[in-house]
């Protein structure tokens, strides 16, 4: 397979919290990450059904759209007991006019859950799809995925999306309880980028 140059690239994402963490985990590749958001490339609509195919939709707008390496991520947090919902619906799930509310879509998922009865079964997963595609049209995809059980009410301040309500199996904390750098060791993403590093680094 053909090898990620040191360099400029692009990360398709306009959502902040993803750029940071791709950021950090790109740093020590002699990478140049800038984000779409900042080359004030337009957000592409994410019309797949599965997060492959919306990674690769985002990935290929920024390629053709900069005329650099794109990397896009596409994740979500798929409930076994809502059937995998929100799964390629989590960032919808937080819509409101005003902007995406994150306590809101916690919210959501606690009452789907609790509608379910008190022994409803609370494992969770986190996944993520890294696609990159080079202007020339060709494209990788590389997955991760992160087990562990949502609990409730949301706990910490750290990370983004529904990090506070999401506890790692193994862990006693949630994802927003975790240090950074101890939650991008066994992250859905850290995992999904292990396998881009091993591949194309
Ligand atoms: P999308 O990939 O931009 O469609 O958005 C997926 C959504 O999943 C994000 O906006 C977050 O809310 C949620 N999500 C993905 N990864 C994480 C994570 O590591 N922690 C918390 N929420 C996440």
């Amino acid at each position: 397979m053909r090898k990620l140059q040191p360099g400029p690239l692009v990360i398709a994402s306009h959502n902040q919290g993803k750029v940071r963490e791709i950021r950090a985990l790109l740093a020590p590749f002699g990478i140049e990450p800038v984000s779409a958001g900042d080359l004030g490339l337009p957000e592409p609509e994410e019309t797949g059904t599965t997060f492959a195919e919306n990674a690769l939709i985002k990935a290929r707008a920024s390629a053709e759209g900069s005329g650099i390496v794109a990397l896009a991520d596409d994740s979500g947090l798929c409930v076994d007991a809502l059937g995998g919902a929100p799964g390629v619906y989590t960032a919808d799930w937080a819509e409101t006019p005003e902007g995406r509310d994150w306590g809101l879509a916690m919210r959501k998922v606690e009452d789907r859950l609790e509608a379910l009865g008190s022994d409803v079964d609370r494992s969770a997963h986190f996944a993520c799809t890294l696609a990159l595609c080079w202007p020339d049209g060709e494209t990788a995809l590389f997955e991760g995925q992160v087990a562990g059980h949502l609990t409730w009410p949301p706990r910490g301040d750290l990370g983004f999306g529904y990090d506070p309500v999401f506890v790692p199996e193994g862990h006693d904390q949630t994802f927003a309880e975790i240090e950074p750098e101890k939650k991008h060791a066994i992250s859905h993403r850290a995992e999904a980028f292990r396998e881009l590093v091993n591949a194309l680094l």
